[in-house]
């Protein structure tokens, strides 16, 4: 269990696929150390989400939480949450505008996501799930996902006039974000 440093924008290594985990390997010492580095990290970093990417390591593995998180304060709870090979399907062609932050970008910006999608994933006990995630808690995965694919919220950003510094965004921005979020929060339930 180690607090591990995260790579920044321009590292090779979030511009990189990961690659799928064979979930015979899943249990075994080297991807259960892989997924407390990557807990411990998040937490250390006060993070909604971590993806392996972001520590150097090309492996398809996740890892989410949100309690009260002062970095999101308006971001509904998401229980800690390990998914290993996970896969995204969107159900339908809702999106939602989201102002987005991320450990690997000094910036925060808007990007759409969809509202509702299915989830498959294992969890740290090789367990297999499908579950339905909608709202905030969709967007997390979509964000987390899109890191094992290589991608960043930066290049979603539909508006790269949306783009501004945690500072700035708190200054002009967080108000009238955090208003929309909650309504729709609320709306949706996630
Ligand atoms: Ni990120």
């Amino acid at each position: 269990m180690t607090v591990k440093q995260i790579l920044q924008i321009g590292a090779p290594e979030l511009r990189t696929r990961a690659e799928e985990i064979d979930p015979t390997r899943i249990t075994s010492h080297e991807v259960q150390g892989l997924i407390d580095d990557l807990v411990d990290t998040m937490h250390h970093a006060n993070g909604a989400g971590l993806a392996a990417n972001q520590i150097g390591v090309l492996e398809r593995v996740v890892v989410m939480e949100v309690t009260r998180n002062p970095r999101y304060p308006y971001k509904p709870p998401i229980p800690l949450t390990v998914a290993i090979n996970p896969v995204i399907k969107p159900l339908d062609d809702e999106l939602v505008e989201i102002n987005e932050g991320c450990l690997s970008v000094p910036l925060r910006g808007n990007v759409n996501r969809n509202v509702n999608i299915a989830v498959s994933y294992y969890d740290r006990n090789g367990r297999r799930h499908e579950e339905v995630k909608r709202g905030l808690t969709a967007g997390t995965w979509q964000h987390e996902c899109d890191h094992l694919d290589g991608r960043l919220f930066v290049d979603r950003v539909v508006d790269p006039r949306s783009l501004a510094t945690w500072e700035q965004f708190q200054l002009h921005h967080r108000d009238a974000f955090v208003e929309r979020i909650t309504a729709f929060v609320e709306r949706v339930g996630s």
